[in-house]
């Protein structure tokens, strides 16, 4: 699959050039051809995954998760090594300086001494712009409170196109994707329909699933700015009469956002006997809750899996752009 994607994107190098050095902070930074190229490169990275070479080699990561992690840390730590970099590590925010009062600006002063990039989850929404006003080192966003996970949507939307390459062609007969979520106030969701709307052109309609009333679905705007990019979106409270004619059902730990799972959730279970299309594919960022049965992992429609596996290739060829690249910048300045 990472192959067949490869083939579907023609090279422009020029298009990643201009992530030398940047933060990455949301996908309201990103162009079609900017993600394009990173997925060519992703898929380059997953094509050959005993053969990379070391362009971090002497770099140093500061991976600050200040909020738990399985999957972000470490598939960046993994993108990290895999490139020849060395990492240090945050994993429990009562051992640092916040837990004695130390500013996230402060904190990013310091970071500036000890290495070339920062990684940072944090829970409050104010915390990757608080750590950028001192910040000189580029930093990733891994998760700012409920506002954006962009390396997630990234490699979200880099699952669908190894699933179906076929959708970066011409005239592509388009897919119907669920979100069983809140663009409200669930990260992974915001930044999913924001990199969706760069390519609006393969979606039949993107249906968003939750039993809240429509107030609280989006925030002010957010509906509007991404049907005016061109998705066609609807809302819906009954996922089982959907789920016959989705492609792909994006489902998330409703457990996790205060959402009263008992009250709410249990309409919103995928399990093996759910009606899912017979080729329809889920995508969840996991951790999971009871929302996904794992008797649904032995299935086709797992590609939730492939999609985590797939975000440390995502993540490496985000951050041979965005530090190999300042290097190279440097040099000829
Ligand atoms: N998808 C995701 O953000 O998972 P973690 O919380 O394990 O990093």
């Amino acid at each position: 699959h990472p192959k067949a994607l490869l083939k579907t994107i023609q090279e422009d190098g020029d298009a990643l050039v201009k992530l030398a050095n940047q933060h990455i902070i949301s996908c309201d930074q990103f162009d079609r051809q900017t993600i394009l190229q990173l997925f060519r490169l992703a898929s380059k990275y997953e094509s050959n995954p005993k053969r990379f070479n070391t362009p971090l080699k002497g770099k140093i990561l500061i991976s600050a998760f200040y909020e738990p992690s399985t999957r972000t840390r470490l598939s960046f730590e993994s993108a990290w090594h895999r490139l020849g970099g060395d990492i240090m590590s945050i994993t429990d925010r009562s051992t640092t300086g916040i837990a004695k009062g130390e500013s996230l600006a402060d904190i990013g002063e310091m970071f500036n001494n000890y290495g070339d990039c920062v990684v940072l989850r944090e829970s409050n929404e104010d915390s990757v712009k608080e750590m950028t006003s001192t910040l000189r080192i580029p930093i990733i966003n891994a998760g700012n409170g409920t506002d954006e996970h962009p390396t997630q949507a990234m490699a979200d939307l880099y699952t669908i196109f190894k699933w179906r390459p076929e959708l970066l062609k011409d005239n592509p007969q388009k897919i119907r994707v669920g979100i069983v979520g809140l663009p409200n106030y669930m990260r992974t969701v915001r930044s999913l329909l924001k990199i969706f709307s760069l390519f609006p052109e393969i979606f039949e309609e993107v249906v968003i699933i939750h039993d809240k009333t429509d107030d609280d679905i989006f925030t002010e705007g957010q509906r509007e700015q991404l049907e005016e990019a061109g998705l066609n979106l609807r809302l819906t409270n009954r996922l089982n009469k959907e789920l016959p004619e989705l492609d792909v059902v994006y489902i998330n730990a409703i457990a996790w956002v205060g959402d009263d799972f008992e009250s709410h959730g249990d309409k919103f279970v995928l399990n093996a006997q759910s009606p899912l299309k017979e080729d329809g594919i889920i995508l969840h960022p996991l951790a999971r809750g009871d929302e996904l049965s794992t008797d649904l992992d032995e299935t086709p429609h797992n590609w939730y899996f492939s999609q985590a596996r797939g975000a440390v290739f995502l993540r490496m060829a985000l951050l041979t752009c965005m530090v190999e690249r300042t290097e190279m910048v440097m040099d000829v300045i």
